[in-house]
């Protein structure tokens, strides 16, 4: 039997650290509001001709790679998540297959947005387990800092996403013990419009036209209030299947890393739950929001800090546009 197991991660975030206070100077907000409802303090946006999501996600990987103790030939499958490529096509995948000295393997990019990691997490699982796949890549990475508008308009995005990148090296293993022991993916596309970028995209004759900016057609909505009712509860559910599946129950869990959305909602996932503080891991205070890249940075950082043990239950839950929720529970 083949299971799979976390053997390398790996982040990057750009130098350029933004407070909240930097984006006063842009926009009708304060550090108070924005620390209060999100509980972000800082994030990371990229500098032009620094950074892009494919370089960044190279840089995570390469770090990922070398804790790993693989090189990049070794290296099968790139599974990429993504909302914000680089070019609308070809895919990341392929721009990180240039980057490192890859062979010509796959390279899957995947749209689900927060819930992208554990969605990629689970798709090297399953390249593995079967047996086609010994050693995936799976890399989020995000550039949102574009996207939205630094202005009162674009605030809704602009005070809670960032930008960075994070890479986990999946590898083959035979111990049935420390593995993934399971993944869980789920979607509710009826509230796709609760939170999406929707130009420029193919619905309409014309893709872009004149007035688009001054309309503001090109920035992203949500519906903040439905993200965080339905994230309060899809996060306690995904939660719940990854440890009543392999017949753990709370009390055995040792670390939820929970994808970065709002302090607020993570806090209420932790206290619906019942879990103590050290149970739980959070680090939006200084990255913000980025998306795919939030449980890879912060799976990497703990990796960094000593805190992740042989034997420790880790659960991974994300919940985002879509609606898509997610989890993945692994026996350190
Ligand atoms: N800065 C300052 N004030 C702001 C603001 C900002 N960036 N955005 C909104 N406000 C104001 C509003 O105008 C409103 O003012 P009013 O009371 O005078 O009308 C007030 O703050 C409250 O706005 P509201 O939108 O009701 O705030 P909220 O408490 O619902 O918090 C979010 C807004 C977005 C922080 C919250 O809904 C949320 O976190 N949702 C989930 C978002 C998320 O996680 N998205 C990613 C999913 S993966």
């Amino acid at each position: 039997m083949y299971y799979s197991k976390i053997t390398g991660l790996g982040y990057y975030v750009p130098e350029n650290i933004v407070t909240n206070h930097d984006l006063e100077k842009y926009m009708d907000t304060s550090d108070a509001w924005i620390r209060e409802r999100s509980g972000i303090e800082q994030r990371r946006f990229f500098k032009e001709g620094e950074d892009t999501v494919a370089t960044m996600g190279a840089k995570a990987s390469s770090i990922a790679l070398e804790r790993a103790g693989i090189s990049p030939e070794e290296v099968d499958m790139i599974v990429f998540a993504t909302l914000s490529p680089d070019y609308n096509f070809p895919g990341s995948g392929v721009l990180l297959q240039r980057l490192l000295p890859f062979r010509e393997i796959a390279a899957l990019d995947i749209r689900t947005q927060c819930t992208g990691f554990i969605y990629g997490l689970s798709i090297a699982d399953q390249f593995i387990r079967t047996g086609m796949y010994r050693n995936v890549l799976v890399v989020g990475s995000e550039v949102q800092s574009n996207i939205f508008e630094k202005s009162t308009r674009g605030r809704d995005f602009a005070v809670l996403f960032g930008d960075g990148a994070g890479a986990v090296v999946v590898q083959r293993t035979e111990d049935p013990e420390h593995r993934i022991l399971s993944t869980h993916l789920h979607s509710e596309g009826k509230y796709a419009e609760d939170l999406m970028l929707e130009h420029p995209g193919s619905r309409l004759q014309d893709r872009l036209w004149p007035t688009m900016v001054e309309e503001g057609k090109h920035l992203p909505v949500m519906r903040g209030s439905a993200v965080f009712k339905h994230a309060l509860q899809r996060f306690p559910e995904a939660i719940m299947e990854s440890l009543e599946t392999n017949n753990y129950t709370l009390a055995d869990l040792d670390l939820l890393i929970p994808h970065q959305a709002n302090l607020r909602i993570s806090k209420g996932v932790q206290e619906k739950l019942g879990l103590r503080d050290d149970q739980v891991y959070n680090n939006i205070q200084r990255y913000g929001n980025t998306t795919a890249a939030t449980i890879p940075i912060a799976l990497a950082e703990l990796w960094e800090a000593d805190r992740l043990k042989e034997d420790q239950l880790i659960c991974l839950a994300a919940f985002g546009s879509g609606f898509t929720w997610a989890s993945a529970l692994i026996r350190w």
